[in-house]
Protein backbone atom coordinates (compact mmCIF):
# COMPACT_ATOMS: atom_id res chain seq x y z
CA UNK A 1 0.00 0.00 0.00
CA UNK A 2 2.54 2.18 0.88
CA UNK A 3 5.38 1.69 -2.06
CA UNK A 4 1.96 2.05 -4.50
CA UNK A 5 1.56 5.86 -2.73
CA UNK A 6 4.53 6.77 -3.29
CA UNK A 7 5.31 5.47 -7.17
CA UNK A 8 1.94 6.73 -8.49
CA UNK A 9 1.85 10.46 -8.62
CA UNK A 10 5.69 9.93 -10.24
CA UNK A 11 4.34 7.38 -13.35
CA UNK A 12 1.48 9.74 -13.43
CA UNK A 13 4.01 12.75 -14.06
CA UNK A 14 6.02 10.61 -16.02
CA UNK A 15 3.49 9.72 -18.62
CA UNK A 16 1.76 13.11 -18.84
CA UNK A 17 5.32 14.23 -20.03
CA UNK A 18 7.13 17.82 -20.36
CA UNK A 19 3.49 19.69 -20.89
CA UNK A 20 2.57 19.27 -17.04
CA UNK A 21 6.02 20.23 -15.82
CA UNK A 22 6.07 23.08 -18.14
CA UNK A 23 2.59 24.44 -16.92
CA UNK A 24 4.26 23.94 -13.34
CA UNK A 25 0.69 22.17 -11.71
CA UNK A 26 2.06 20.13 -8.93
CA UNK A 27 2.06 16.15 -9.34
CA UNK A 28 -1.19 14.43 -8.61
CA UNK A 29 -2.04 13.91 -5.06
CA UNK A 30 -2.12 9.56 -4.09
CA UNK A 31 -5.63 8.24 -4.04
CA UNK A 32 -7.79 8.74 -1.11
CA UNK A 33 -7.00 5.90 2.10
CA UNK A 34 -8.61 4.69 5.22
CA UNK A 35 -8.27 7.63 7.43
CA UNK A 36 -6.35 6.98 10.51
CA UNK A 37 -7.52 5.92 14.01
CA UNK A 38 -6.00 7.09 17.44
CA UNK A 39 -4.29 3.98 18.83
CA UNK A 40 -6.45 4.04 22.12
CA UNK A 41 -9.56 3.95 19.82
CA UNK A 42 -9.03 1.53 16.91
CA UNK A 43 -11.78 1.01 13.99
CA UNK A 44 -13.63 -2.48 15.10
CA UNK A 45 -16.83 -3.86 13.74
CA UNK A 46 -18.92 -3.92 16.71
CA UNK A 47 -17.59 -0.21 17.73
CA UNK A 48 -18.62 1.22 14.00
CA UNK A 49 -22.04 -1.05 14.43
CA UNK A 50 -22.43 0.90 17.81
CA UNK A 51 -21.29 4.06 16.70
CA UNK A 52 -24.03 4.08 14.17
CA UNK A 53 -26.93 3.40 16.15
CA UNK A 54 -25.67 6.10 18.20
CA UNK A 55 -25.49 8.88 15.45
CA UNK A 56 -28.79 7.70 13.91
CA UNK A 57 -30.73 7.35 17.36
CA UNK A 58 -32.71 10.41 18.01
CA UNK A 59 -32.92 9.11 21.68
CA UNK A 60 -29.48 10.82 21.93
CA UNK A 61 -31.27 14.23 22.64
CA UNK A 62 -33.29 15.55 25.86
CA UNK A 63 -36.34 15.25 23.86
CA UNK A 64 -35.68 12.42 21.40
CA UNK A 65 -36.08 14.84 18.98
CA UNK A 66 -32.30 15.23 17.44
CA UNK A 67 -30.19 12.83 16.16
CA UNK A 68 -26.57 13.82 14.80
CA UNK A 69 -27.82 12.29 11.67
CA UNK A 70 -30.57 14.42 11.67
CA UNK A 71 -28.09 17.43 11.14
CA UNK A 72 -25.38 15.74 9.18
CA UNK A 73 -27.93 12.71 6.74
CA UNK A 74 -24.74 10.90 5.44
CA UNK A 75 -26.42 9.71 1.80
CA UNK A 76 -27.00 13.70 1.49
CA UNK A 77 -23.52 14.95 1.44
CA UNK A 78 -23.32 14.56 5.58
CA UNK A 79 -24.75 17.73 5.98
CA UNK A 80 -28.22 19.02 6.71
CA UNK A 81 -30.52 18.71 3.42
CA UNK A 82 -33.46 21.15 5.53
CA UNK A 83 -30.92 23.96 5.45
CA UNK A 84 -32.01 26.18 2.24
CA UNK A 85 -33.39 29.67 1.73
CA UNK A 86 -36.39 27.90 1.06
CA UNK A 87 -36.91 27.05 4.49
CA UNK A 88 -38.07 29.52 6.97
CA UNK A 89 -37.55 27.25 9.84
CA UNK A 90 -33.74 27.18 9.08
CA UNK A 91 -33.02 30.79 9.21
CA UNK A 92 -31.03 32.51 12.12
CA UNK A 93 -31.53 36.14 11.91
CA UNK A 94 -27.68 36.56 12.72
CA UNK A 95 -26.06 39.06 15.18
CA UNK A 96 -28.66 41.99 14.19
CA UNK A 97 -31.75 39.52 15.78
CA UNK A 98 -33.53 40.69 12.37
CA UNK A 99 -34.31 38.78 9.31
CA UNK A 100 -34.62 39.63 6.27
CA UNK A 101 -31.15 41.17 6.74
CA UNK A 102 -27.89 40.46 5.26
CA UNK A 103 -26.40 39.24 8.22
CA UNK A 104 -28.54 36.09 8.44
CA UNK A 105 -27.67 33.00 8.23
CA UNK A 106 -29.36 29.43 7.12
CA UNK A 107 -28.36 26.73 9.79
CA UNK A 108 -29.48 23.61 11.52
CA UNK A 109 -33.10 23.66 13.20
CA UNK A 110 -31.86 21.86 16.34
CA UNK A 111 -34.17 21.52 19.69
CA UNK A 112 -36.91 23.95 20.92
CA UNK A 113 -35.83 25.60 24.41
CA UNK A 114 -36.75 23.58 26.93
CA UNK A 115 -35.99 23.53 30.36
CA UNK A 116 -34.59 20.57 32.25
CA UNK A 117 -37.78 18.86 33.19
CA UNK A 118 -38.48 19.29 29.28
CA UNK A 119 -41.02 22.40 29.72
CA UNK A 120 -40.59 24.57 26.54
CA UNK A 121 -38.91 27.89 27.03
CA UNK A 122 -39.91 31.01 25.42
CA UNK A 123 -36.94 32.25 22.82
CA UNK A 124 -36.70 35.49 21.49
CA UNK A 125 -36.18 34.89 18.04
CA UNK A 126 -37.76 31.11 17.63
CA UNK A 127 -40.59 31.25 20.52
CA UNK A 128 -41.04 27.34 21.37
CA UNK A 129 -39.85 26.56 17.43
CA UNK A 130 -36.35 24.63 17.17
CA UNK A 131 -33.76 26.53 17.50
CA UNK A 132 -31.06 27.42 14.49
CA UNK A 133 -27.76 27.94 15.23
CA UNK A 134 -25.40 30.13 14.22
CA UNK A 135 -23.47 28.20 11.46
CA UNK A 136 -24.66 25.71 8.82
CA UNK A 137 -23.53 21.91 9.41
CA UNK A 138 -20.26 20.99 7.94
CA UNK A 139 -20.38 17.45 6.25
CA UNK A 140 -19.28 13.95 8.38
CA UNK A 141 -18.15 12.57 5.09
CA UNK A 142 -14.12 12.46 5.22
CA UNK A 143 -14.06 14.52 8.87
CA UNK A 144 -12.04 11.60 9.50
CA UNK A 145 -9.09 13.28 7.87
CA UNK A 146 -9.76 16.87 9.53
CA UNK A 147 -7.04 17.48 12.12
CA UNK A 148 -9.48 20.01 14.22
CA UNK A 149 -13.25 19.90 13.57
CA UNK A 150 -16.08 23.14 13.47
CA UNK A 151 -15.52 25.48 11.35
CA UNK A 152 -13.01 27.29 13.91
CA UNK A 153 -11.00 24.38 14.62
CA UNK A 154 -12.08 24.17 18.18
CA UNK A 155 -12.49 20.45 18.75
CA UNK A 156 -8.85 19.36 19.61
CA UNK A 157 -6.66 16.51 18.51
CA UNK A 158 -6.66 15.92 22.59
CA UNK A 159 -9.64 14.15 23.70
CA UNK A 160 -10.87 14.65 27.63
CA UNK A 161 -13.19 12.45 29.66
CA UNK A 162 -16.13 15.10 29.83
CA UNK A 163 -16.75 13.70 33.80
CA UNK A 164 -13.33 13.62 34.67
CA UNK A 165 -11.48 15.70 32.58
CA UNK A 166 -8.75 12.76 32.69
CA UNK A 167 -6.86 13.00 29.37
CA UNK A 168 -8.44 9.40 27.24
CA UNK A 169 -6.49 9.49 24.00
CA UNK A 170 -3.82 12.23 23.25
CA UNK A 171 -3.46 12.93 19.44
CA UNK A 172 -5.78 12.57 16.44
CA UNK A 173 -8.92 12.22 18.60
CA UNK A 174 -10.57 15.64 17.12
CA UNK A 175 -13.61 13.99 16.31
CA UNK A 176 -14.47 12.01 19.99
CA UNK A 177 -14.07 15.69 21.34
CA UNK A 178 -16.32 16.81 18.54
CA UNK A 179 -18.75 14.31 19.68
CA UNK A 180 -18.78 15.97 23.17
CA UNK A 181 -20.75 19.03 22.00
CA UNK A 182 -24.23 18.33 20.54
CA UNK A 183 -25.41 16.48 23.16
CA UNK A 184 -25.46 18.80 25.96
CA UNK A 185 -25.84 21.96 23.53
CA UNK A 186 -28.69 23.41 23.85
CA UNK A 187 -29.87 24.80 20.62
CA UNK A 188 -28.73 21.46 19.35
CA UNK A 189 -29.49 18.33 21.47
CA UNK A 190 -29.89 19.21 24.89
CA UNK A 191 -32.67 20.81 27.29
CA UNK A 192 -30.84 23.55 29.46
CA UNK A 193 -27.81 22.43 31.56
CA UNK A 194 -27.83 18.96 30.45
CA UNK A 195 -24.42 17.09 31.63
CA UNK A 196 -22.75 13.82 29.81
CA UNK A 197 -23.85 11.80 32.84
CA UNK A 198 -27.52 12.69 32.35
CA UNK A 199 -26.91 12.02 28.49
CA UNK A 200 -25.31 8.66 28.98
CA UNK A 201 -28.46 7.70 31.37
CA UNK A 202 -31.15 8.11 28.91
CA UNK A 203 -28.53 5.79 26.38
CA UNK A 204 -28.48 3.46 28.90
CA UNK A 205 -32.24 3.08 29.42
CA UNK A 206 -32.97 3.41 26.11
CA UNK A 207 -34.03 0.82 23.46
CA UNK A 208 -31.64 1.30 20.26
CA UNK A 209 -32.58 2.90 17.46
CA UNK A 210 -36.24 2.66 19.49
CA UNK A 211 -37.88 5.50 17.22
CA UNK A 212 -36.36 4.39 14.10
CA UNK A 213 -38.77 3.74 11.02
CA UNK A 214 -35.83 1.77 9.01
CA UNK A 215 -32.48 -0.03 9.94
CA UNK A 216 -31.07 -1.55 7.07
CA UNK A 217 -31.23 -5.32 7.42
CA UNK A 218 -27.20 -6.13 8.08
CA UNK A 219 -27.34 -3.54 11.20
CA UNK A 220 -30.53 -4.69 12.49
CA UNK A 221 -29.52 -8.55 12.56
CA UNK A 222 -26.36 -6.77 14.57
CA UNK A 223 -29.06 -5.28 17.29
CA UNK A 224 -30.70 -8.58 17.33
CA UNK A 225 -33.55 -7.09 19.58
CA UNK A 226 -30.51 -6.59 22.23
CA UNK A 227 -30.08 -3.55 24.83
CA UNK A 228 -27.43 -0.93 24.72
CA UNK A 229 -25.64 -2.10 27.54
CA UNK A 230 -25.53 -5.55 25.77
CA UNK A 231 -23.98 -3.60 22.61
CA UNK A 232 -21.84 -1.90 24.61
CA UNK A 233 -20.59 -5.08 26.44
CA UNK A 234 -19.79 -6.05 22.85
CA UNK A 235 -18.24 -3.16 21.70
CA UNK A 236 -15.69 -2.36 24.75
CA UNK A 237 -15.69 -5.60 26.82
CA UNK A 238 -17.84 -4.35 29.47
CA UNK A 239 -22.00 -3.23 29.64
CA UNK A 240 -21.02 0.53 31.06
CA UNK A 241 -22.74 3.11 28.99
CA UNK A 242 -20.40 6.25 29.30
CA UNK A 243 -19.70 9.26 27.80
CA UNK A 244 -16.17 8.31 26.76
CA UNK A 245 -17.52 5.68 25.10
CA UNK A 246 -20.32 7.13 23.48
CA UNK A 247 -18.13 9.17 21.99
CA UNK A 248 -15.33 6.79 20.85
CA UNK A 249 -17.99 4.73 19.13
CA UNK A 250 -19.37 7.57 17.11
CA UNK A 251 -15.78 8.89 16.15
CA UNK A 252 -15.08 5.39 14.59
CA UNK A 253 -18.08 4.93 12.83
CA UNK A 254 -17.49 8.47 11.41
CA UNK A 255 -14.23 7.09 10.72
CA UNK A 256 -15.86 4.60 8.25
CA UNK A 257 -17.51 7.27 6.32
CA UNK A 258 -14.45 7.94 3.95
CA UNK A 259 -15.20 8.66 0.32
CA UNK A 260 -12.56 7.02 -2.23
CA UNK A 261 -14.12 5.98 -4.97
CA UNK A 262 -14.70 9.14 -7.21
CA UNK A 263 -13.65 9.57 -10.30
CA UNK A 264 -10.96 11.85 -9.44
CA UNK A 265 -10.01 8.95 -7.22
CA UNK A 266 -9.50 6.66 -10.26
CA UNK A 267 -7.69 9.73 -12.41
CA UNK A 268 -5.08 10.66 -9.75
CA UNK A 269 -4.52 6.31 -9.76
CA UNK A 270 -3.30 7.31 -13.38
CA UNK A 271 -6.68 6.46 -14.83
CA UNK A 272 -6.42 9.22 -17.41
CA UNK A 273 -10.12 8.56 -18.78
CA UNK A 274 -11.53 8.96 -15.64
CA UNK A 275 -12.75 12.78 -16.26
CA UNK A 276 -14.13 13.99 -19.40
CA UNK A 277 -12.55 16.66 -21.31
CA UNK A 278 -15.07 19.64 -19.79
CA UNK A 279 -13.82 18.32 -16.49
CA UNK A 280 -9.89 18.28 -17.42
CA UNK A 281 -10.35 22.18 -18.10
CA UNK A 282 -12.28 22.62 -15.21
CA UNK A 283 -9.08 21.24 -13.68
CA UNK A 284 -7.42 22.94 -15.19
CA UNK A 285 -8.90 26.34 -13.75
CA UNK A 286 -9.14 24.76 -10.65
CA UNK A 287 -4.71 24.48 -10.51
CA UNK A 288 -4.46 27.30 -12.70
CA UNK A 289 -6.37 30.95 -12.85
CA UNK A 290 -8.77 30.04 -10.09
CA UNK A 291 -6.29 29.47 -7.68
CA UNK A 292 -8.28 26.84 -5.78
CA UNK A 293 -5.66 24.41 -5.02
CA UNK A 294 -3.86 27.44 -3.23
CA UNK A 295 -6.02 26.59 -0.20
CA UNK A 296 -8.11 23.06 -1.66
CA UNK A 297 -4.89 21.36 -2.31
CA UNK A 298 -4.15 17.38 -2.44
CA UNK A 299 -6.64 14.35 -2.56
CA UNK A 300 -9.29 15.97 0.23
CA UNK A 301 -8.90 19.60 -1.43
CA UNK A 302 -8.05 21.34 1.88
CA UNK A 303 -4.89 22.10 3.56
CA UNK A 304 -7.09 22.10 7.06
CA UNK A 305 -6.10 25.81 7.25
CA UNK A 306 -7.97 28.82 8.13
CA UNK A 307 -8.39 31.57 6.09
CA UNK A 308 -10.43 34.99 5.94
CA UNK A 309 -12.17 35.04 2.25
CA UNK A 310 -14.41 38.24 2.30
CA UNK A 311 -17.99 35.73 2.67
CA UNK A 312 -18.89 38.21 5.50
CA UNK A 313 -17.41 40.87 7.64
CA UNK A 314 -15.25 39.14 10.16
CA UNK A 315 -17.21 40.87 13.09
CA UNK A 316 -20.15 38.98 12.06
CA UNK A 317 -18.55 35.78 13.42
CA UNK A 318 -14.81 36.11 14.56
CA UNK A 319 -13.96 32.61 13.58
CA UNK A 320 -10.58 31.51 14.34
CA UNK A 321 -9.97 34.05 16.45
CA UNK A 322 -12.21 32.66 19.39
CA UNK A 323 -10.05 30.10 19.52
CA UNK A 324 -7.09 31.28 19.45
CA UNK A 325 -6.90 35.05 20.87
CA UNK A 326 -4.76 35.99 17.71
CA UNK A 327 -6.07 39.29 15.97
CA UNK A 328 -5.09 37.60 12.62
CA UNK A 329 -7.19 34.89 12.69
CA UNK A 330 -10.69 37.06 12.80
CA UNK A 331 -13.01 35.90 10.54
CA UNK A 332 -11.33 32.94 9.64
CA UNK A 333 -12.80 29.70 8.77
CA UNK A 334 -11.55 26.46 8.09
CA UNK A 335 -10.81 25.15 4.50
CA UNK A 336 -13.63 22.76 3.78
CA UNK A 337 -12.56 19.71 1.71
CA UNK A 338 -14.49 19.59 -1.44
CA UNK A 339 -15.51 16.00 -2.16
CA UNK A 340 -19.20 15.90 -2.84
CA UNK A 341 -19.49 19.28 -2.48
CA UNK A 342 -22.22 18.93 -5.07
CA UNK A 343 -24.34 17.17 -2.90
CA UNK A 344 -24.45 19.46 0.27
CA UNK A 345 -25.71 22.97 -0.96
CA UNK A 346 -26.09 25.72 0.57
CA UNK A 347 -22.15 26.48 1.20
CA UNK A 348 -20.18 28.49 3.01
CA UNK A 349 -20.15 28.49 7.11
CA UNK A 350 -23.75 31.44 6.97
CA UNK A 351 -25.31 28.70 3.92
CA UNK A 352 -25.59 32.14 2.33
CA UNK A 353 -24.52 30.50 -1.57
CA UNK A 354 -27.27 28.62 -3.31
CA UNK A 355 -25.32 27.01 -5.73
CA UNK A 356 -21.36 26.10 -7.29
CA UNK A 357 -22.11 29.01 -9.34
CA UNK A 358 -23.20 31.53 -7.06
CA UNK A 359 -19.69 30.13 -4.93
CA UNK A 360 -17.53 30.53 -8.19
CA UNK A 361 -18.70 33.81 -8.95
CA UNK A 362 -18.39 34.82 -5.44
CA UNK A 363 -14.64 33.73 -6.27
CA UNK A 364 -14.60 35.47 -9.41
CA UNK A 365 -15.30 39.03 -8.44
CA UNK A 366 -12.67 38.31 -5.31
CA UNK A 367 -14.98 37.90 -2.28
CA UNK A 368 -17.26 40.20 -0.95
CA UNK A 369 -15.97 42.18 2.03
CA UNK A 370 -12.57 42.93 2.81
CA UNK A 371 -10.31 43.22 6.20
CA UNK A 372 -6.94 43.55 6.40
CA UNK A 373 -6.40 40.22 7.49
CA UNK A 374 -8.02 38.80 3.94
CA UNK A 375 -6.38 35.90 1.99
CA UNK A 376 -4.26 37.73 -1.01
CA UNK A 377 -5.53 35.17 -3.23
CA UNK A 378 -8.87 35.93 -2.77
CA UNK A 379 -8.97 38.42 -5.36
CA UNK A 380 -11.07 39.20 -9.17
CA UNK A 381 -10.28 36.34 -11.41
CA UNK A 382 -11.64 37.38 -14.71
CA UNK A 383 -12.53 33.77 -15.80
CA UNK A 384 -14.53 33.31 -19.16
CA UNK A 385 -18.17 31.81 -18.46
CA UNK A 386 -16.88 28.81 -20.56
CA UNK A 387 -13.75 28.69 -17.55
CA UNK A 388 -16.66 29.06 -15.04
CA UNK A 389 -18.93 26.64 -16.76
CA UNK A 390 -15.96 23.84 -16.95
CA UNK A 391 -14.76 24.51 -13.29
CA UNK A 392 -18.17 23.58 -11.79
CA UNK A 393 -18.22 20.68 -14.39
CA UNK A 394 -15.06 19.85 -12.34
CA UNK A 395 -16.56 20.16 -8.57
CA UNK A 396 -19.39 18.18 -9.65
CA UNK A 397 -19.16 14.36 -11.01
CA UNK A 398 -15.01 14.12 -10.78
CA UNK A 399 -14.99 14.69 -6.79
CA UNK A 400 -18.42 13.00 -5.84
CA UNK A 401 -18.79 9.27 -4.57
CA UNK A 402 -21.50 7.60 -6.34
CA UNK A 403 -22.13 5.51 -3.22
CA UNK A 404 -22.88 8.27 -1.02
CA UNK A 405 -26.23 9.35 -2.74
CA UNK A 406 -26.83 5.93 -3.36
CA UNK A 407 -26.98 5.21 0.34
CA UNK A 408 -24.89 1.98 -0.40
CA UNK A 409 -22.12 0.72 1.81
CA UNK A 410 -21.15 2.79 4.54
CA UNK A 411 -23.28 5.42 4.07
CA UNK A 412 -26.54 3.64 4.09
CA UNK A 413 -28.10 4.34 7.48
CA UNK A 414 -30.89 3.85 9.60
CA UNK A 415 -34.50 5.86 8.62
CA UNK A 416 -35.03 9.00 11.18
CA UNK A 417 -38.26 9.31 13.15
CA UNK A 418 -38.79 13.05 12.53
CA UNK A 419 -40.06 13.48 8.81
CA UNK A 420 -41.29 10.35 9.17
CA UNK A 421 -45.03 9.18 8.93
CA UNK A 422 -44.67 8.43 12.78
CA UNK A 423 -44.71 11.65 13.69
CA UNK A 424 -47.88 13.47 14.82
CA UNK A 425 -49.53 15.37 11.78
CA UNK A 426 -51.77 18.51 12.06
CA UNK A 427 -54.94 18.13 10.56
CA UNK A 428 -58.29 19.95 10.41
CA UNK A 429 -58.53 23.79 11.63
CA UNK A 430 -58.27 25.62 15.06
CA UNK A 431 -60.35 28.17 16.42
CA UNK A 432 -59.60 32.09 16.99
CA UNK A 433 -59.90 33.44 20.68
CA UNK A 434 -59.87 36.96 21.69
CA UNK A 435 -58.42 39.31 18.44
CA UNK A 436 -58.92 36.53 15.98
CA UNK A 437 -55.80 34.73 16.83
CA UNK A 438 -55.70 30.88 16.26
CA UNK A 439 -53.56 29.20 19.09
CA UNK A 440 -50.61 26.52 18.00
CA UNK A 441 -49.35 23.72 19.09
CA UNK A 442 -46.50 21.78 18.72
CA UNK A 443 -46.15 18.10 18.98
CA UNK A 444 -42.68 17.32 17.75
CA UNK A 445 -41.93 14.37 19.78
CA UNK A 446 -42.31 10.30 19.67
CA UNK A 447 -45.19 8.78 20.95
CA UNK A 448 -44.16 5.49 21.27
CA UNK A 449 -45.00 2.73 23.92
CA UNK A 450 -42.98 3.88 26.49
CA UNK A 451 -42.46 7.52 26.20
CA UNK A 452 -42.99 8.86 29.72
CA UNK A 453 -42.41 12.25 28.88
CA UNK A 454 -44.42 13.52 25.46
CA UNK A 455 -44.49 17.03 25.60
CA UNK A 456 -46.82 19.10 23.27
CA UNK A 457 -46.63 22.66 23.12
CA UNK A 458 -49.26 25.78 22.75
CA UNK A 459 -48.49 28.97 21.66
CA UNK A 460 -49.83 32.13 20.39
CA UNK A 461 -52.98 32.05 22.51
CA UNK A 462 -54.40 33.93 25.30
CA UNK A 463 -51.40 35.13 27.91
CA UNK A 464 -52.57 34.18 31.94
CA UNK A 465 -55.53 31.98 30.72
CA UNK A 466 -56.08 28.49 32.04
CA UNK A 467 -55.55 25.82 28.77
CA UNK A 468 -56.30 21.78 28.75
CA UNK A 469 -54.28 19.86 26.04
CA UNK A 470 -57.12 16.56 25.10
CA UNK A 471 -55.91 13.47 24.56
CA UNK A 472 -58.13 10.40 23.03
CA UNK A 473 -57.49 7.52 21.20
CA UNK A 474 -60.10 9.15 18.29
CA UNK A 475 -61.00 11.60 16.57
CA UNK A 476 -64.01 13.26 15.48
CA UNK A 477 -63.20 13.92 11.76
CA UNK A 478 -65.26 16.77 11.03
CA UNK A 479 -65.51 18.44 14.53
CA UNK A 480 -68.05 19.16 16.33
CA UNK A 481 -69.48 22.23 17.88
CA UNK A 482 -68.50 22.56 21.68
CA UNK A 483 -69.34 25.86 23.04
CA UNK A 484 -68.44 27.73 19.45
CA UNK A 485 -65.38 25.63 19.45
CA UNK A 486 -64.25 22.92 16.77
CA UNK A 487 -63.26 20.07 18.61
CA UNK A 488 -61.77 17.35 16.89
CA UNK A 489 -61.02 14.65 20.19
CA UNK A 490 -63.61 12.58 20.72
CA UNK A 491 -64.64 13.02 24.36
CA UNK A 492 -66.54 9.90 24.19
CA UNK A 493 -62.51 8.16 24.13
CA UNK A 494 -60.86 11.25 25.79
CA UNK A 495 -58.06 9.26 28.31
CA UNK A 496 -56.59 12.25 29.55
CA UNK A 497 -57.11 16.17 30.08
CA UNK A 498 -54.19 17.89 31.59
CA UNK A 499 -54.38 21.62 32.60
CA UNK A 500 -51.70 24.23 32.43
CA UNK A 501 -53.07 26.66 35.35
CA UNK A 502 -52.65 29.65 33.75
CA UNK A 503 -50.44 30.21 30.45
CA UNK A 504 -47.30 32.53 30.75
CA UNK A 505 -45.96 35.16 28.09
CA UNK A 506 -48.13 38.49 27.31
CA UNK A 507 -51.32 40.03 25.37
CA UNK A 508 -54.07 38.33 23.37
CA UNK A 509 -51.73 36.17 21.20
CA UNK A 510 -48.35 36.06 23.10
CA UNK A 511 -49.21 33.05 25.85
CA UNK A 512 -47.49 30.03 26.22
CA UNK A 513 -47.04 26.20 27.71
CA UNK A 514 -46.45 22.84 27.53
CA UNK A 515 -47.47 19.32 29.19
CA UNK A 516 -46.55 16.18 28.97
CA UNK A 517 -48.28 12.66 29.08
CA UNK A 518 -46.81 9.60 29.76
CA UNK A 519 -47.37 6.52 27.19
CA UNK A 520 -47.00 2.95 29.18
CA UNK A 521 -44.68 0.81 28.13
CA UNK A 522 -47.49 -1.64 27.03
CA UNK A 523 -47.01 -3.45 23.35
CA UNK A 524 -50.52 -3.85 23.14
CA UNK A 525 -50.34 0.73 23.06
CA UNK A 526 -48.78 -0.10 19.48
CA UNK A 527 -50.71 1.11 16.63
CA UNK A 528 -53.20 2.81 19.24
CA UNK A 529 -54.25 5.82 17.58
CA UNK A 530 -53.48 9.28 19.21
CA UNK A 531 -55.38 12.74 19.11
CA UNK A 532 -54.62 15.32 20.82
CA UNK A 533 -55.99 19.01 20.55
CA UNK A 534 -55.21 22.00 23.11
CA UNK A 535 -58.12 24.18 24.49
CA UNK A 536 -57.46 27.54 25.70
CA UNK A 537 -60.34 29.01 28.37
CA UNK A 538 -61.54 32.54 27.95
CA UNK A 539 -64.01 34.26 30.03
CA UNK A 540 -64.48 36.72 27.45
CA UNK A 541 -68.57 37.12 26.35
CA UNK A 542 -69.01 35.67 22.86
CA UNK A 543 -65.38 34.00 22.81
CA UNK A 544 -65.30 31.31 25.42
CA UNK A 545 -62.66 29.19 23.79
CA UNK A 546 -60.43 28.89 21.67
CA UNK A 547 -57.99 25.87 20.36
CA UNK A 548 -55.15 24.85 18.26
CA UNK A 549 -55.93 22.49 15.11
CA UNK A 550 -55.88 19.04 16.45
CA UNK A 551 -53.02 16.42 16.07
CA UNK A 552 -53.01 12.87 15.33
CA UNK A 553 -51.11 9.57 14.48
CA UNK A 554 -50.65 6.36 16.02
CA UNK A 555 -48.77 4.82 19.00
CA UNK A 556 -45.71 3.39 17.54
C1 LIG B 1 -28.69 20.76 15.24
C2 LIG B 1 -27.83 20.28 14.22
C3 LIG B 1 -26.66 19.42 14.59
C4 LIG B 1 -26.66 18.27 15.33
C5 LIG B 1 -27.81 17.62 16.04
C6 LIG B 1 -25.31 17.78 15.28
N1 LIG B 1 -24.53 18.60 14.52
FE1 LIG B 1 -22.62 18.31 13.98
N2 LIG B 1 -22.49 20.18 13.34
C7 LIG B 1 -23.54 21.05 13.24
C8 LIG B 1 -23.03 22.38 12.97
C9 LIG B 1 -23.87 23.62 12.79
C10 LIG B 1 -21.64 22.27 12.94
C11 LIG B 1 -20.64 23.41 12.75
C12 LIG B 1 -20.54 24.14 14.08
C13 LIG B 1 -19.37 25.09 14.15
O1 LIG B 1 -18.47 25.01 13.32
O2 LIG B 1 -19.35 25.92 15.07
C14 LIG B 1 -21.34 20.86 13.14
C15 LIG B 1 -20.06 20.31 13.08
C16 LIG B 1 -19.81 18.96 13.15
C17 LIG B 1 -18.55 18.33 12.82
C18 LIG B 1 -17.30 19.02 12.34
C19 LIG B 1 -17.01 18.79 10.89
C20 LIG B 1 -15.87 19.64 10.40
O3 LIG B 1 -15.46 19.45 9.25
O4 LIG B 1 -15.39 20.52 11.12
C21 LIG B 1 -18.71 16.99 13.04
C22 LIG B 1 -17.68 15.90 12.85
C23 LIG B 1 -20.05 16.79 13.52
N3 LIG B 1 -20.70 18.01 13.55
C24 LIG B 1 -20.58 15.59 13.96
C25 LIG B 1 -21.75 15.53 14.73
C26 LIG B 1 -22.08 14.43 15.61
C27 LIG B 1 -21.26 13.19 15.82
C28 LIG B 1 -23.27 14.74 16.19
C29 LIG B 1 -24.04 13.98 17.24
C30 LIG B 1 -23.33 13.70 18.47
C31 LIG B 1 -23.68 16.02 15.65
N4 LIG B 1 -22.71 16.48 14.81
C32 LIG B 1 -24.88 16.65 15.93
C33 LIG B 1 -24.87 20.73 13.38
C34 LIG B 1 -25.32 19.63 14.11
C1 LIG C 1 -7.59 31.57 0.27
C2 LIG C 1 -8.05 30.22 0.37
C3 LIG C 1 -9.12 29.78 -0.61
C4 LIG C 1 -9.11 29.84 -1.98
C5 LIG C 1 -8.04 30.41 -2.88
C6 LIG C 1 -10.33 29.22 -2.42
N1 LIG C 1 -11.06 28.81 -1.35
FE1 LIG C 1 -12.83 27.88 -1.43
N2 LIG C 1 -12.99 28.04 0.58
C7 LIG C 1 -12.04 28.58 1.43
C8 LIG C 1 -12.59 28.76 2.73
C9 LIG C 1 -11.89 29.31 3.96
C10 LIG C 1 -13.92 28.34 2.64
C11 LIG C 1 -14.95 28.44 3.75
C12 LIG C 1 -15.40 29.89 3.79
C13 LIG C 1 -16.52 30.17 4.73
O1 LIG C 1 -17.44 29.36 4.85
O2 LIG C 1 -16.49 31.25 5.36
C14 LIG C 1 -14.14 27.87 1.29
C15 LIG C 1 -15.31 27.32 0.81
C16 LIG C 1 -15.49 26.83 -0.48
C17 LIG C 1 -16.65 26.13 -0.94
C18 LIG C 1 -17.87 25.79 -0.10
C19 LIG C 1 -17.76 24.45 0.56
C20 LIG C 1 -18.81 24.24 1.62
O3 LIG C 1 -19.03 23.11 2.01
O4 LIG C 1 -19.41 25.23 2.08
C21 LIG C 1 -16.45 25.82 -2.24
C22 LIG C 1 -17.39 25.06 -3.16
C23 LIG C 1 -15.17 26.35 -2.61
N3 LIG C 1 -14.61 26.96 -1.51
C24 LIG C 1 -14.62 26.27 -3.86
C25 LIG C 1 -13.52 27.02 -4.26
C26 LIG C 1 -13.14 27.24 -5.62
C27 LIG C 1 -13.86 26.67 -6.80
C28 LIG C 1 -12.05 28.06 -5.59
C29 LIG C 1 -11.31 28.63 -6.75
C30 LIG C 1 -12.08 29.47 -7.63
C31 LIG C 1 -11.75 28.33 -4.20
N4 LIG C 1 -12.67 27.70 -3.43
C32 LIG C 1 -10.69 29.09 -3.75
C33 LIG C 1 -10.76 28.92 1.08
C34 LIG C 1 -10.36 29.14 -0.23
Amino acid sequence: MHSKRLILPLLVLASAGGVLLAQGPPPPPPPLIQPPSPPGNPVTLAKTNLGKVLFWDEQLSSNRSMACGTCHVVSQGGSDPRTHAANPASANAGPDGQLGTSDDILGSPGISRLDAAGNYLLDPQFRLQPQVGTRRAPSVLNAAYVPQQFWDGRAQPQFVDPISNNVILQAGASLESQVLGPPVNSVEMAHQHRDWNQVAAQIASSLPLRLSPSIPAALASWINGRDYPALFQEAFGTAGVTPVRIAEAIATYERTLWTGQTPIDAFFGGQQNALTPQELAGQAVFTGPGQCVVCHVGNLFTDHSFRYTGVRPPAEDEGRFAVTGNPGDHGRMKVPGLRNVELRAPYFHNGRMATLEDVIEFYDRGGDFNAPNKDPAIHPLNLTAMQKANLAAFLRRPLTDPRVAQASGPFEHPALFSGSPLVLQSFGQGTSGVAGVVPSMLALEPAYAGNARLTFALDHARAGRIAALVVGNGSIVNGTPFFGTDLYVDLAQTHSLVRVPALAGNGDSGGYGSTSIAIAPDPLLVGVPLFAQWIVFDSTPGVRFAATAPVGGVRF
